[in-house]
């Protein structure tokens, strides 16, 4: 599996892992293929800096990378204060009275809570970047951060580069891809329809060949190649054979870490977490594209908290930020709840695949292998 990008960053394998746990980014990186940590959960630049030292002691000098968000178009940007003033009442109140009807209690403590929901905002972002480029200077193993949501502003691309970090963002579309790369951006993450989290209309199959094309010959500011990691949908090592077949240079994968025996986060006790069984149960219909989550489409697990947003009276999503901060305390609440049939995640439609709970070096391990049978086979129809 050596591509561009294997020699570019140095890894065993163009395997790029998407997640918000600094365990299965560490794991990983330390398999031989790239971590990428989500840093929208952290509200104090702070914590990242603690998660980044545990991150460079874990990884076997191997590697890694940050993802933050920082959306190109956002309407509202101030601080918290202001925006909770722009919630309508109306929200609030559906929001207080789905929580009570699906039978999530208040927070354990009564105390209001907000998990990540400041990493939203640009300012907080930006502190982000200031962090994972301090560390990137003092350890050198930060080689990549990712953007969500457009290309990053110019200003944070260049000191990416200055500092040796190459740039990546997501596109859904192949408008996205090629004002990314006029933009600076080092390499496109095509990220289709299926995928978890944010994303786009149209689906892998089609979206990464159209995106190859579109920036193929593409130089970046660095004077390399500008390249296409394919996202969306990928959770087997054929999957992986067919991206490198349309002309990705390697993928990018976020639901399948979901279930990986690493990731500790919302954890309570031994066995699999509440999210972790409700992905486990789910089939790859059980996923629903939706702005409730962040205020743009998101791909969600399809659960009663996210019926209750189709039912008949309940209001639109709000925009980003602004529905965000508005179920940031309910996403707390729910997770702190515990029941599988509730549960507010970001996940792809892959999640029909994801039937055990397997540390991270079997998950790499699998897709190895199978990328090598696929490659045998489609060698075998040329003999
Ligand atoms: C739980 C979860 C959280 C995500 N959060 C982010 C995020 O904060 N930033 C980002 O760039 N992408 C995020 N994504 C999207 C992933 O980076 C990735 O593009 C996507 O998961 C790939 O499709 P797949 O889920 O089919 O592998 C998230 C995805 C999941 C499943």
């Amino acid at each position: 599996m050596k591509t561009v990008l294997t020699e570019r960053f140095g890894i065993e394998y163009p395997i790029f892992g998407f997640t918000p746990s600094e365990h299965v980014a560490a794991a990983i990186s330390r398999a031989g293929g790239l971590g990428v940590l989500g840093c929208v959960r952290f509200n104090e630049a702070e914590e990242l800096d603690g998660v980044l030292e545990w991150m460079h002691q874990n990884t076997d000098g191997k590697p890694f990378g940050v993802d933050i968000v920082m959306p190109a178009k956002i309407p509202t940007e101030g601080s918290k204060v202001d925006l909770d003033a722009m919630i309508p009442p109306e929200h609030r109140a559906f929001v207080e009275r789905t929580l009570e009807d699906l039978g999530v209690p208040p927070l354990p403590d009564g105390s209001r809570m907000n998990t990540g929901v400041l990493g939203w905002l640009h300012s907080v972002a930006r502190s982000h970047v200031d962090v994972a480029m301090e560390h990137a200077d003092k350890y050198g193993q930060i080689k990549l951060i990712a953007n969500a949501l457009g290309s990053p502003p110019e200003d944070v691309i260049a000191k990416s580069h200055q500092h040796g970090v190459q740039v990546a963002a997501l596109a859904g579309a192949k408008e996205h891809a090629l004002s990314h790369v006029s933009a600076g951006v080092d390499l496109v993450i095509a990220q289709g329809h299926e995928g978890g989290g944010h994303t786009g209309e149209v689906t892998s199959v089609v979206l990464w060949p159209e995106i190859v094309d579109a920036i193929s010959g593409v130089k970046t500011t660095s004077g390399e190649s500008a390249e296409v990691l394919a996202a969306g949908g990928v959770g087997s090592g054929r999957q992986i054979a067919a991206a490198l077949a349309m002309g990705a240079a390697g993928v990018w994968m976020g639901t399948y870490w979901l279930t990986a025996q690493e990731y500790q986060l919302g954890h309570r006790g031994a066995g699999p977490s509440t999210v972790q069984q409700a992905l486990l149960n789910a089939t790859s219909r059980d996923t629903v594209r939706t702005r409730i989550y962040s205020g743009k489409p998101a791909r969600l697990l399809k659960t009663k908290w996210t019926q209750a947003w189709e039912a008949a009276g309940a209001p639109e999503a709000l925009p980003m930020p602004l529905q965000n901060l508005l179920v940031g305390e309910a996403h707390a609440r729910i997770s702190a709840s515990d029941d599988p049939e509730v549960v507010a995640m970001p996940a792809g439609q892959i999640v029909g695949r994801m039937n055990a709970i397997t540390p991270v070096e079997d998950l790499i391990n699998g897709l190895v292998s199978e990328y090598t049978a696929a490659v045998e086979r489609l060698e075998r129809t040329l003999r």
